[in-house]
């Protein structure tokens, strides 16, 4: 019941998306020559906040071992978990929304909802190799039903995570489309186990990675993403994200939609050697303060909520939160969500003229608990990860150009409503 209503609320979102930018989307026996197209998400509508346990979630994902206070919480976590769950699903506000991609895989089209992250490079999804208490609601991708599915035979794949947990499988290349653009030959990888973390996240079937080929995990053949093998096949080799708070964004491939932004492009250059599109901000301000001058090196990574950096910025930025502090409790800074109205701006610097600034109202993730008197902020510190993350509260506040072509990174400002 629950995958029928998803499937279709996708189906209805495409649909909406199709009509509305049926000018840029070339007929579909055209999309293998020169193609551009966009593609809207779709609500993920199980998804709850939670502060520490996003928190946990990037440390896994950068493979960084927690602070001890994230530790010592995710311990306590689970532990209460097991104690207290028969179901684990929380009723999220309604605020509380995570949003996927919907993408075709093989012959038929299986259609899963995914999460497109520009900070890893494996597309991987859920199979129906999983055992069957590793799955939750997702969608499974079946190889077998599929009349254009090759097994990559002695290719395998595995994520390692800072906790030891992990997931991986085995790899097939199938058909992938996405809004009009089909890839004939894409390496899907195929998970025959998953940890909880990805068990719990109920409609999401899967990653889409969109960061760069030299950190895809498959093993002995590393596998191209399918931005590099739709590369050729775009009119303009790049791709756009245009994320919103609270609704549905739209990831463009191969043109830029010049209504989607205010101002100029300011484009930095990308250093690609450790997989992602890691740039450096030269500097910051908090409100209408003054620029700090501090680099600022991270990466834009679509697949993160959070925006983390470094320890001095994040206390400066705290420093004038009325109530803020650093809750070792909650391994991160908290405030008095009576707060979240008056939070101020971060604006991080792209040149001398030019800036994105992050409202306020973004800054608040959520409340620590169900009194809602304390907030977990949007905003946190990047201990031990080596570099910040730009995650979707920075990519939300812009309009994104992820350019492969030029290996760069551009950043516009847009009109944010609410
Ligand atoms: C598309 O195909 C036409 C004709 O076959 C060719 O002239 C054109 O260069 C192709 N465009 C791209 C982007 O490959
Ligand atoms: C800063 O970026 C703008 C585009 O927003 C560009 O026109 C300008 O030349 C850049 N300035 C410098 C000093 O690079």
């Amino acid at each position: 019941m629950a995958n029928h209503s998803v499937l279709i609320t996708a189906l209805v979102a495409f649909a909406i998306a199709a009509t509305g930018l049926a000018s840029v989307i070339p007929p579909v026996d055209a999309a293998c020559n020169s193609s551009t197209f966009s593609i809207r998400q779709v609500k993920n509508p199980r998804f709850s906040r939670h502060g520490p346990l996003a928190l946990a979630k990037i440390y896994r994902k950068y493979r960084v071992p927690f602070p001890d206070d994230l530790r010592a919480f995710m311990d306590h976590f689970s532990h209460t978990m097991k104690r207290t769950t028969g179901s684990a699903s929380t009723t999220p506000e309604s605020d509380d929304v995570e949003y996927l991609t919907s993408v075709s895989i093989g012959t038929p089209p299986q259609v899963l909802n995914m999460n497109f992250d520009t900070g890893s490079s494996d597309l991987w999804v859920f199979s129906t190799e999983l055992p069957a208490d590793e799955v939750n609601g997702q969608t499974l991708y079946d190889p077998s039903k599929s009349s254009t599915a090759q097994k990559l035979q002695g290719e395998t794949w595995s994520i390692t995570y800072g906790d030891g947990s992990t997931c991986g499988g085995d790899v097939y290349t199938d058909q992938v489309t996405v809004g009009s653009l089909t890839v004939k030959t894409q390496a899907v990888e195929c998970a025959d186990h998953v940890s909880k973390e990805f068990t719990e996240d109920t409609q999401n079937s899967g990653l889409f990675g969109l960061g760069f080929d030299n950190i895809n995990t498959v093993m002995p053949d590393r596998q191209n993403t399918f931005f590099t093998n739709a590369k050729s096949g775009l009119d303009q080799p790049l791709f756009t994200a245009d994320l919103k708070a609270g609704a549905p964004g739209t990831y463009s491939f191969g043109f830029i939609d010049k209504n989607a932004y205010v101002g100029k492009i300011t484009y930095l250059p990308v250093d690609t050697s450790q997989g992602f599109w890691e740039f450096t901000s030269p500097g910051y301000l908090i409100a209408s303060g003054k620029v700090q001058r501090v680099a600022l090196q991270g990466i834009a990574d679509t697949g993160t909520t959070l925006l983390l950096l470094p320890d001095q910025v994040v206390s400066d930025y705290y420093s004038s939160v009325s109530g803020a502090q650093y809750e070792s409790s909650q391994a991160g800074y908290t405030f008095p969500c009576s707060q979240s109205s008056s939070l101020p701006d971060f604006t991080f610097v792209l040149n001398s003229s030019s800036a994105i600034t992050v409202p306020g109202k973004y800054m608040t993730y959520a409340p620590t608990d169900s009194s809602g008197q304390t907030c977990f902020g949007s905003m946190q510190r990047n201990t031990g990860v080596g570099f910040s993350i730009f995650g979707d509260i920075a990519i939300k506040s812009a309009f994104v150009v992820f350019d492969g072509g030029n290996t760069r990174i551009g950043w516009a400002a847009k009109e944010i409503k609410v």
